[in-house]
């Protein structure tokens, strides 16, 4: 894994993100820059890596995971009202509103130009992956929103609405790596069923570290999902277990934005608290896990060849940022 994130970086420091209109590549390079953990273009580099594939029929399109993973957090930030991300202002903040938009929308076509760069003759098949998969983030992403002000969202629904926003691209970053070295279908479903839950994992803990985290090493504000009325798993549960007062209290929290979102905060945390939220999130992403490992044991691969994603799965298990 941590060759696999140098090789990730080395590839990023290569490559040349500024061109003009400066206005418009700037924010591109600026949040390119800022790293990030870059879990997709590993998880790409590795599924191909794993089949046997060579690192230069690859490299472009990890790049271009990690360009589109990016354009989302452009418009997810602007759409979220997010002030931080990797510990620095977003782009919409630094800038403003229109340059998230259009430095976005720009990812967005060229992680579709990194794609294009190398011919492969599964080049067909790896573009509807990445195609679907980003029709799929879209659609996730519309339900996050319609869920901060619906009244009725069960654990279902949230898990359906977390399984596109975020793990189906893990998933098609695994699958796409995998295409590239031309491994068997069934492989490829057991991988692409190891990412979405990994996934699921994945995006239960953003929301845990939303909640529990500390702003320094999140590099994301905290607290921002109750500030947003966000209907995470954390609230989900908190509704199932609390009281009548407490459900009252939660509902009309859930439904404000004050001014002082602080105070905000700590009531709805003081809930959580009272409730055992944390103790019950933890178990909820130590299942994902779990059913994370079945697939990836169930590759008919040699098991040495596995160790980079057992690597970065357990780096994910305790992650803080
Ligand atoms: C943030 O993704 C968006 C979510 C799916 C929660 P990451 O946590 O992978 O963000 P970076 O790229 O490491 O900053
Ligand atoms: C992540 O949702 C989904 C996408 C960015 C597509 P969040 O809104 O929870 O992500 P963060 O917490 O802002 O990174
Ligand atoms: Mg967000
Ligand atoms: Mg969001
Ligand atoms: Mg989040």
């Amino acid at each position: 894994m941590n060759t696999l994130l140098t090789t990730v970086n080395e590839i990023f420091a290569a490559e040349q993100f500024v061109h003009e209109p400066v206005r418009l590549y700037e924010p591109i390079d600026y949040t390119l820059r800022l790293g990030g953990k870059r879990i997709r273009p590993v998880m790409l580099l590795a599924a191909n890596r794993m089949f046997g594939g060579s690192l230069d029929t690859v490299r472009h399109a990890a790049i271009g995971i990690e360009v589109f993973h990016n354009f989302t957090l452009l418009h997810d930030d602007l759409m979220d009202r997010s002030p931080l991300r990797r510990g620095q202002p977003t782009v919409y903040r630094k800038w403003d509103e229109n340059t998230a938009i259009l430095s976005g929308d720009t990812m967005f076509a060229l992680a579709w130009r990194y794609f294009l760069v190398q011919p492969h003759h599964r080049l067909q098949e790896i573009l509807q992956c990445f195609n679907q998969t980003a029709i799929e983030v879209c659609e996730g992403q519309q339900y996050d929103m319609n869920f901060e002000t619906a009244d009725h969202v069960t654990v279902d629904d949230y898990m359906m609405m977390i399984r596109l926003k975020t793990a189906v691209l893990l998933a098609g970053a695994l699958k796409i790596g995998a295409l590239y070295a031309d491994a068997p279908a069934a492989d490829i479903d057991h991988l692409y069923q190891f990412g979405i839950h990994l996934g699921l994992a994945f995006q239960l803990q953003d929301d845990l570290l939303d909640a529990y985290g500390d702003t320094a090493t999140f590099g994301k504000q905290t607290g921002q999902d109750i500030r947003d009325n966000k209907k995470t798993y954390l609230y989900l549960q908190a509704l199932q277990h609390a009281d009548p007062a407490q459900q009252a209290e939660l509902r009309s929290l859930f439904s404000s934005t004050p001014a002082d979102s602080d105070d905000k905060v700590s009531r709805v945390l003081a809930i959580y608290h009272q409730l055992g939220i944390r103790r019950q999130v933890e178990d909820s992403i130590q299942q994902q896990f779990l059913l994370a490992q079945q697939h990836l044991d169930a590759i008919r691969v040699d098991d040495s060849q596995k160790t980079p994603l057992r690597q970065l799965m357990d780096t994910l298990f305790d992650r803080k940022k």
